[in-house]
């Protein structure tokens, strides 16, 4: 088995290093560069040891490693939690040519990412996702930002991070549901690009879901290397970068239904079976297509379906977010498994049948 890290660039305006591989915490000060002066982490409670530990790492290369622990999850990503974390780097005169290192899941890399982003305008980061989500989504393609009381993510930046640090040896202690969270992405990348992804979890779902094996690590190099290809092209979301929300429409409804206490993948999950069941209906999808995302997604244990009686709701919100984007409402959808195009404007009964075909 190869053991030598792997390095994923992407080029362009979001220019930047994804190296992915085990054992990685001791390349993080080469991550950071030598003219670096003083490094902040920005990091949660739970892996409060890990930034320790990184900590010591650091201390033998820069003057001052400074730590901000924020809370977890969606609570790290307000405009109080910042303010600490830019209150920390004033105290400590942080320069331009001082570093940030995000240390925990996507809403860390999130917060950590904006404020690098702020601070005088710009200064050196690195992200070390610490769950599959962030490895494969959050932490790469430098979308930075915080959530208002309005709605999620309305104020931040693209601001792309010098290095992402992906050491799959962290998320040996995470959750199963986590990980299996986490998957809802890695088999988008399939189903939008990649089916070498679909058939690796197909063949053995155990597997592909356990991060000490060579499998797991290959999808996750996988899964970065298309964000990798799409962000490179389209840092901006000024087109293709679009067919990254595959499932996102309703999965981000279906978040906001639950009041953002589900996990990402597993609203992503149901998002991604009704885009399935809307491209068969609207567009050109197989049964044969469809049926694939019923039993990969079912195989990793996610949900296919959502309450029948939910659906004006789901509607009112994604509603909402159309205005917000002062757009129509907008769906990624396949015309087959690594062919996706954005489906616009479709007659609301239609989004109404599709949905009947998912409704428990
Ligand atoms: N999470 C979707 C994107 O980065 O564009």
């Amino acid at each position: 088995m190869n053991d030598a890290p792997t390095r994923i660039r992407v080029t362009g305006d979001a220019a930047s290093t994804i190296t992915v591989g085990r054992d990685l915490l001791g390349s993080v000060a080469g991550a950071l560069g030598e003219r670096v002066n003083q490094v902040l982490i920005v990091h949660t409670s739970t892996v409060g040891r890990l930034a320790e530990q990184l900590r010591a790492e650091l201390q033998q290369h820069y003057s001052q490693v400074l730590l901000a622990e924020v809370p977890d999850a969606e609570a790290a990503k307000r405009v109080e939690v910042a303010a600490f974390c830019w209150q920390i780097m004033g105290q400590a005169d942080f320069t331009r040519s001082d570093a940030v290192v995000g240390l925990g899941g996507g809403a860390v890399t999130d917060l950590a990412g904006f404020v690098a982003a702020t601070w005088l305008r710009g200064v050196r980061l690195v992200q070390i996702p610490t769950t599959v989500l962030g490895m494969v989504d959050a932490a790469v393609g430098g979308k930075t930002g915080i959530n208002t009381a309005e709605g999620k993510n309305l104020v931040g930046s693209f601001y792309a991070p010098q290095e992402v640090v992906c050491d799959i040896d962290l998320l040996a202690t995470l959750p199963r549901n986590e990980i299996l969270a986490g998957f809802a992405e890695v088999a988008k990348y399939g189903f939008i690009a990649e089916p070498e992804i679909l058939e690796t979890i197909e063949r053995d779902v155990d597997t592909a879901t356990d991060p000490a094996s060579p499998e797991f690590r290959r999808l996750v190099e996988l899964s970065i290397g298309v964000k990798a290809r799409v962000v490179s092209e389209d840092f901006r979301e000024g087109g293709l970068r679009e067919i990254l929300n595959y499932g996102h429409t309703l999965g981000h409804a279906i978040e906001h239904a639950e009041r953002y206490q589900w996990r990402h993948g597993v609203a992503i999950s149901i998002g991604m079976m009704y885009a399935a069941e809307l491209g068969r209906m609207a567009g050109q999808l197989s049964d044969a297509a469809v049926e694939r995302h019923r039993s990969v997604l079912g195989s990793l244990g996610l949900p296919l379906s959502y309450p029948a009686g939910r659906w004006p709701g789901l509607l009112a919100t994604m509603q909402r977010d159309k205005k917000a984007r002062a757009g129509m409402l907008r769906f990624i959808v396949l015309d087959d498994i690594a062919k996706p195009r954005v489906l616009a404007g479709v007659d609301e009964s239609v989004l109404q049948f599709a949905y009947q075909e998912i409704a428990a």
